[in-house]
């Protein structure tokens, strides 16, 4: 039953039987059977031409906190392990994907510039953050993204400036089988004082209303438009609601948090409770904010 991986794909860097524990800030979920670690743009290309030339599924991983894993999983994950190096020119930076979203954010700080303020907070990859068009504060990365580059699905190259409609409230066209390699953000000159404020202000504000202190995925679903899925859950006497180790964070209705042990059908089973009596008692439909990587389908060509 066992599919061998393609000699192309196995001589990549990878681990095998990583725990997702040990992968996401959740810490929920089974095993990552094949986890590939490129560390050049051109390793990430041949792993994606590898994949679309079998016809293999894959998946590809940041800093895995917007994800909740529901199991193990077979498929080849990519996570990219570029060297982490920031190019300044003028009022641009230029990052690579695997690169912190925070230390991006504390970086462009660090060089007097301002407009990545909002990100001070968001963990994760630079990836990841393109994929979801992360934001906070009325702020998103489209607002600084001057330029974007990406693998297709076939493996091919792209690097491009966003255009309307490629970007939005936490959507992005980076689904679909792409790979962002890396992007050029245009911040402006600023002033140290004003931007070490907007971010301590950000901090003090992110610390009194998110449970930071336990392993969490962020908001679990998007708010609906007008409305706030946080207070619609707290309206609704969900804060608290707890089934095993997993629970509705009592700081904030939308923070689904882990208390050490929560299994893959513990956080499952609370999601489903929530959007129930969400929608019983407001008549809303919550829609997941998170990646929810399901467990693989039991007829996956790949076992080994
Ligand atoms: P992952 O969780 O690894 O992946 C998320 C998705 O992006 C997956 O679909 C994955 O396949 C895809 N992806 C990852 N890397 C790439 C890549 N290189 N190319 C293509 N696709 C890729 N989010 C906000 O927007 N605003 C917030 O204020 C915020 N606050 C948070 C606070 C906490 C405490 C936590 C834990 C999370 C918070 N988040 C927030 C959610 C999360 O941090 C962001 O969505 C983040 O940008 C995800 O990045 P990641 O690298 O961890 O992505
Ligand atoms: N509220 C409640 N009860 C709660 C939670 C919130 O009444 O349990 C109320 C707050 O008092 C406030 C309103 O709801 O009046 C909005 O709450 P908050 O300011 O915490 O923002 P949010 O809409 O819940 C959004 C993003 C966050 C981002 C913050 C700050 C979404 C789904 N969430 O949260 O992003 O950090 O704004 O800008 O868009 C994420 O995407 O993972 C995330 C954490």
């Amino acid at each position: 039953m066992a599919h061998p991986l393609p000699d192309a794909l196995l001589a990549l860097p990878h681990r095998r039987e990583v725990p997702f524990a040990r992968l996401t800030t959740l810490g929920v979920g089974g095993v990552c059977r094949w986890l590939f670690e490129p560390v050049s743009e051109a390793q990430a290309q041949a792993f994606v031409r590898a994949c679309a030339r079998e016809g293999l599924p894959w998946r590809v991983l940041g800093g895995g906190s917007n994800l909740v894993v529901l199991g193990d999983v077979a498929e080849p994950v990519l996570r990219l392990r570029l060297p982490a190096e920031l190019v300044r020119t003028g009022l641009e930076v230029q990052a690579p994907a695997s690169h912190g979203h925070i230390q991006l954010s504390a970086a462009t700080a660090a060089m007097g510039l301002a407009g990545m303020e909002y990100a001070s907070g968001i963990p994760g990859s630079v990836g990841g953050a393109m994929h979801m068009n992360a934001g906070a504060y009325g702020r998103e990365l489209v607002d600084v993204l001057a330029r974007y580059r990406f693998l297709t699905a076939d493996g091919d190259l792209v690097e491009k400036a966003p255009e309307p409609g490629e970007f939005s409230y936490r959507w992005s066209v980076l689904g679909a089988g792409r790979v962002a390699l890396g992007l050029t953000v245009r911040l402006a000159e600023g002033d140290p004082d004003r931007i070490r404020a907007l971010v301590a202000d950000y901090r003090r504000r992110r610390g009194t209303s998110q449970p930071l202190g336990r392993r969490n995925a962020g908001c679990i679903f998007k708010n609906p438009p007008g409305l706030s899925a946080g207070r619609l859950i707290d309206q609704a006497g969900l804060k608290g609601l707890r089934v095993g180790d997993a629970e509705v964070s009592p700081d904030h209705g939308n923070f689904l948090v882990n208390h050490g042990a929560a299994t893959a059908a513990q956080f499952a089973e609370l999601m489903a409770q929530v959007r129930d009596r969400v929608r019983s008692v407001h008549g809303v439909d919550l829609e997941p904010e998170v990646e929810i990587w399901a467990a693989p389908s039991p007829h996956s060509p790949i076992t080994g």
